[in-house]
């Protein structure tokens, strides 16, 4: 993708669908017993993973654009897989079915593309195996093969914070005998928690614990997905750090898990307004964000779950602040889609900007103009769209390497970055 300095950076967006939410909404709805009505779907390639599997696993999906049914017979209506499962690029996949598949009398063997085959598995599989299923991985890794079964309720730490293997073992727990209690170090997305009672699935939480008891009836439910706020963190960025900027983003996830990144631009300097305009089950609204002169600063270990996937986003509003910026205690992006913290210091070094690299975060200092490159995403959506955005700020174009790989979670990006660039027609406001 060859990508020119822009201008400015305006419009009025929605998204397509939340990816996390509607993976969930997929996976619920196949345990659910019903029809399960499920609109503005997410368009990512991720979730269509998840539908694909579901399908493979004999669930009914009927799908048009982004209304989605899935027809759930509840968890014994499973069937097994005639094949291997791939989930392609998708974490949520793997992690969150494997949960499923460990309470089915049958045996699955869950695989996906290159980089999910180096991705941690021992995180899911060691809680299930305590639950009672047998679960082998590839030296930790894909494939992950489940010969599931009768699953005891179990009490469990997890060692980092983990939405993905706190949901496995909660989808693991909706199968098994008795109470499933997870506690987490601190706490990740909490769309599982709040969907399951959507669902009709009482749980109790406290703290970062959630616990419930097995063997409840899942109801279906219909909801319309707010949009991705995980993929709005990349306009918002866009329209922050270039001149004259300003944009709307309508109907978007707002749940304070996920929207930290927010609160960390705004102690940047950042002009970011945000409104709430629903609350149930997940607070839906809009937000602004409009140019801004930014200040570097620090992000610690306790934030770092509620901005995980924005870290990329934010790392290139740092090369646009003044200052330093660091961002400590997120060694979790060394095994995300791609090693995020080596992937973002070589694309952001190789545009001129000055990055050091740590075990376990990155240090920026701001404010060096940017040159155009090329750049690397190394097959990583987030990466692609981080070095596509800091690629509009930059003196001569860039090529992003691999940028179709944003389909992954958000593809229309590329689309709605022109448009943002053409710039609103429409007044402010
Ligand atoms: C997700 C959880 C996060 C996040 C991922 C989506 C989810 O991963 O990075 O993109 O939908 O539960 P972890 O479970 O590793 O924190």
């Amino acid at each position: 993708m060859r990508l020119s300095p822009a201008s400015r950076f305006r419009g009025r967006f929605t998204l397509p669908g939340d990816k996390s939410l509607s993976h969930r909404l997929a996976i619920l709805g196949a345990l659910a017993e019903g029809e399960t009505r499920i609109g503005n779907f997410s368009t990512a390639a991720d979730c269509n993973s998840t539908l694909r599997c579901l399908k493979e696993l004999g669930v009914e999906v009927r799908g048009s654009g982004r209304a989605v049914d899935v027809e759930g017979l509840g968890p014994a209506g499973l069937r097994g897989a005639s094949g291997s499962l791939d989930v392609g690029n998708s974490g949520s996949t793997i992690r969150m079915l494997a949960g499923v598949l460990a309470g089915r009398p049958f045996r699955s063997v869950l695989t996906g593309d290159a980089s999910i085959r180096r991705r941690p598995m021992e995180r899911v599989a060691e809680p299930l195996r305590a639950m009672g299923a047998a679960v082998t991985t590839r030296d930790g890794a894909p494939p992950v093969t489940i010969e599931g079964g009768a699953l005891r309720g179990i009490t469990w730490r997890l060692p980092v914070a983990s939405a993905q293997v706190k949901t496995a073992v909660l989808l693991a727990g909706l199968q098994a005998d008795g109470i499933t209690a997870v506690t987490e170090p601190s706490q990740s997305r909490d769309h599982t928690e709040r969907l399951l009672p959507a669902f009709g699935v009482p749980l109790e939480r406290s703290g970062t614990t959630v616990s419930l008891r097995g063997g409840t009836r899942l109801t279906p439910l219909t909801m319309e997905v707010p949009g991705d706020v995980s993929s709005a963190a990349f306009l918002v960025v866009a329209a922050l750090i270039l001149p004259d900027s300003w944009i709307h983003v309508e109907n978007v996830l707002l749940n304070p898990a996920r929207t930290a990144f927010i609160a960390v631009l705004r102690k940047m300097g950042g002009h970011v307004e945000t409104g709430v305009r629903r609350e149930e089950p997940e607070p839906v609204g809009w937000i602004e964000a409009r140019t801004s002169r930014l200040r570097g600063v620090s992000v610690g270990a306790e934030t770092v779950p509620a901005l995980i996937d924005e870290v990329p986003a934010l790392a290139v509003a740092a090369t646009r602040a003044e200052g330093t910026f660091t961002v400590s205690g997120a060694g979790e992006l060394r095994v995300k889609e791609s090693d995020r913290i080596a992937a973002l210091a070589e694309g952001l070094r190789a545009m001129g900007a000055r990055v050091e690299e740590r075990p376990d975060g990155l240090a920026i200092d701001g404010g060096l103009p940017l040159r155009g490159a090329r750049v690397r995403a190394h097959g990583d959506h987030r990466i692609a769209m981080a070095l596509s955005v800091a690629a509009l700020t930059a003196r001569g174009d860039s090529h992003v390497e691999d940028a179709e790989c944003a389909s992954v979670s958000f593809p229309e990006f590329y689309a709605f970055l022109e448009r943002g660039i053409a710039g609103d027609r429409g007044r402010r406001g």
